[in-house]
């Protein structure tokens, strides 16, 4: 599969609008890594103007709109504006603009379909290819804020054994496979993004004999898992709740408990990642006294995702 080179754009400077200027001037600053390192997926603008709250991602010629403010506020007021300036800049059409409205979400909506088209199309990120739909869910199958967590989790995965907890589309365990570990497994409990990952494993080649994809309530597959793993991933969303788990799981609440039951699975000198999106997380080390703990958000936040710092991230070792 070969992918359109990345759009070329004017460098003429418009007095006359504010965000196409920034918009400019973030995507030339990112074009060129972009293109050297085979990734077409990435944010080109993420609230820099304050008038404009709104974060917008370059997925393959497509653009995928974040908006920020709660649903009361009139959030169409910029659609024209934002819509014209990117059929200017990038001479995208209409049908290339995907808005999601960012609203809180509520407890249980978390997870469910939004729509029905089944607009699946392919990007790719230091080379390697995932499905991504930017219609039909409330996320879009592949958190670019996590690419460089991907990549270090990947360069540390030659001869490993991977286990990717609360995994959804299976992205952590497609990029450790291609860099040689020797064995993922790959744990979710959406049948749905259970079967986004088989077929990302699939896109990219990779067999399914030594890549498992289990559907599991991650606290109670951890309470039963007895296999040894050399990298763990743990990214848990800050809340969920489904008919599939026993209980509703509150990252705060629940972190302790969900990495003192897999610290056992890991190796010596191996290394459990711990992430989280949640604004308002405290890690309390104390509480992990076997451990040794490192925050490397540093590290894991990619260039243009590091303004609104969208996750934290830590190592354990034992
Ligand atoms: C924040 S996303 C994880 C992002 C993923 N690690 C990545 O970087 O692509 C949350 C995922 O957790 C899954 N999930 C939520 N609660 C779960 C549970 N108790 N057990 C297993 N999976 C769960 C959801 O289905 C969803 O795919």
């Amino acid at each position: 599969m070969t992918f359109p080179p990345l759009p070329l754009i004017s460098d003429h400077n418009d007095k006359s609008s504010q965000l196409k200027n920034r918009l400019r001037k973030n995507y030339q600053h990112r074009r060129k890594w972009a293109e050297r390192t085979q990734t077409n997926c990435f944010r080109i603008y993420d609230r820099d103007i304050k008038e404009y709250p709104f974060a917008i991602d370059f997925y393959n010629q497509r653009f995928c709109l974040h908006y920020f403010a709660s649903l009361q506020d009139s959030d169409d007021r910029f659609e024209k504006e934002v819509e014209d300036v990117l059929l200017d800049l990038f001479h995208a059409k209409k049908q290339d603009i995907y808005w999601r409205k960012r609203m809180k979400r509520s407890k249980t909506e978390q997870y469910e379909k939004k729509d029905i088209s089944s607009d699946f199309f392919v990007v790719q990120e230091y080379g390697v290819k995932f499905w991504v739909n930017l219609r039909d869910y409330l996320d879009t199958g592949l958190f670019l804020d996590h690419r460089e967590t991907r990549r270090l989790v990947a360069s540390k995965a030659k001869g490993k054994r991977l286990l990717n907890l609360f995994a959804y589309t299976g992205s952590f365990s497609v990029q450790a496979a291609l860099r040689g570990s020797i064995f993922t497994k790959t744990v979710d409990m959406s049948n749905t993004y259970c079967t986004w990952a088989e077929k990302n494993f699939f896109l990219n080649r990779i067999n399914s004999k030594n890549n498992i994809i289990e559907r599991a309530d991650c606290l109670k597959f951890l309470s039963e898992e007895t296999q040894q793993y050399d990298l763990i991933v743990i990214d848990p969303p800050t809340l969920s709740r489904s008919k599939k788990m026993e209980q509703m799981f509150d990252v705060q609440k629940d972190y302790i408990q969900l990495i003192e039951k897999a610290l056992p699975l890991l190796t010596s000198g191996g290394t459990l990642f711990f992430s989280t999106n949640s604004r308002k997380f405290q890690m309390d080390a104390s509480l992990l006294p076997l451990c040794l703990l490192r925050e490397i958000s540093s590290i894991t936040l990619p260039i243009d995702f590091q303004k609104n710092k969208a996750h934290r991230c830590w190592t354990m070792m034992l």
